[in-house]
C-alpha cells in the first residue's frame, strides 16, 4: 500500500515536472531559432563602410542587401534581423542584433535595397566571429526567410584617442634614459681625466682674456678691475699646481 502511494506520489511529481519544462518551453520562440523557409529570391550585399569586414566594438556597421524577386507572386519585405555568434561553433550564440522592419513590397522580377545596421557590443573582445543575417519577407502563403549573409568576421577594440598604457610605458622608458644619464654624467663628473680636460681648459680661457686686453681699456678703471681680478682667479690655480 505504501509503495503504490510513494509510485504514485513519483509520478506525480514527474508529470508536474515534465508540465513545468514544457511551460519553460512554450514562450514564442524567437525568430531566429526556427526560420521559416526560404522564398525564391536572389541576393547580394556590400559592407559600405567596411569592405574587409573588419568591424570595430561599439561603432554601428551598415550592410545594404540588394533583393530581386525571382517568384510568380509579390514578396513583402518585412524585417532583417541579426547575430553574433562563436566562430567555431554557430551554436553558441553572443549576441542578437536588433531587428529593423521594412514593410516594403517587391514585385515579381522586381528588385529592391535596403539597409540594415547592426553593432557589435561596445565591449566585445577583439576577436573572429561568425554572423548571421536574414531577411524575413512575406508571400500569400506566410512567412518566408532567407539568410543573405552568414559568415566569419573580425571584431577589432577601438583604437582610443589617447593610449594611456603606451603613454606610461613612454615615460617610465625616458625616466629610465633620464636616470642613466644622469649616472653616466655623475660618473664622468667625478673622474680625474674630466677633470683635467675641463680645467685646463677653463685656465686657457682665462689666461687668453687676459692676454688679450684691448687696447682702448688700457688705463681706465675697467682696465685695473680686470686685471686684479684675473690675479685673482688664476693664483689659487696655480697654488695648487
Ligand atoms: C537570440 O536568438 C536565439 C536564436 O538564434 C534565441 O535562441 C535566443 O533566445 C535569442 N536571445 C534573445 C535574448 O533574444
Ligand atoms: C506588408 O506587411 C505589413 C505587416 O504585415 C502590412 O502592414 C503592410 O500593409 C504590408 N504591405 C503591403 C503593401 O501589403
Ligand atoms: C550559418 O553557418 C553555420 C555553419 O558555418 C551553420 O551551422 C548555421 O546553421 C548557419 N546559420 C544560418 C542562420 O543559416
Amino acid at each position: 500500500m505504501a509503495t503504490l502511494r510513494r509510485a504514485s506520489l513519483l509520478l506525480a511529481c514527474l508529470a508536474c515536472g515534465a508540465a513545468f519544462a514544457a511551460a519553460l518551453d512554450a514562450p514564442r520562440a524567437h525568430p531566429l531559432t526556427n526560420l521559416p523557409p526560404a522564398g525564391e529570391i536572389s541576393h547580394g550585399h556590400f559592407f559600405p563602410d567596411y569592405p574587409t569586414r573588419q568591424f570595430i566594438a561599439g561603432l554601428p556597421v551598415k550592410v545594404v542587401l540588394g533583393i530581386r524577386n525571382d517568384a510568380a507572386e509579390a514578396y513583402n519585405i518585412s524585417a532583417i534581423m541579426g547575430s553574433l555568434n562563436n566562430a567555431e561553433d554557430f551554436r553558441a550564440y553572443y549576441w542578437n542584433f536588433t531587428q529593423q522592419l521594412y514593410f516594403q513590397v517587391v514585385q515579381p522580377s522586381k528588385e529592391l535595397s535596403v539597409e540594415y545596421s547592426f553593432l557589435p557590443p561596445k565591449d566585445l573582445p577583439p576577436n573572429d566571429y561568425q554572423v548571421a543575417l536574414t531577411v524575413f519577407y512575406e508571400a500569400a502563403d506566410g512567412f518566408k526567410s532567407t539568410t543573405f549573409f552568414n559568415q566569419t568576421i573580425t571584431v577589432n577594440e577601438q583604437r582610443q584617442l589617447i593610449d594611456w598604457k603606451l603613454m606610461f610605458l613612454y615615460v617610465i622608458f625616458i625616466a629610465l634614459v633620464g636616470a642613466g644619464l644622469y649616472y653616466v654624467w655623475s660618473m664622468v663628473k667625478d673622474s680625474q681625466l674630466y677633470k683635467n680636460v675641463v680645467g685646463k681648459k677653463s685656465r686657457k680661457v682665462e689666461v687668453s682674456r687676459a692676454d688679450n686686453d684691448d687696447e682702448w681699456v688700457k688705463g681706465t678703471h675697467y682696465d685695473n678691475f680686470r686685471k686684479k681680478k684675473a690675479a685673482a682667479a688664476t693664483k689659487p690655480t696655480k697654488k695648487a699646481q
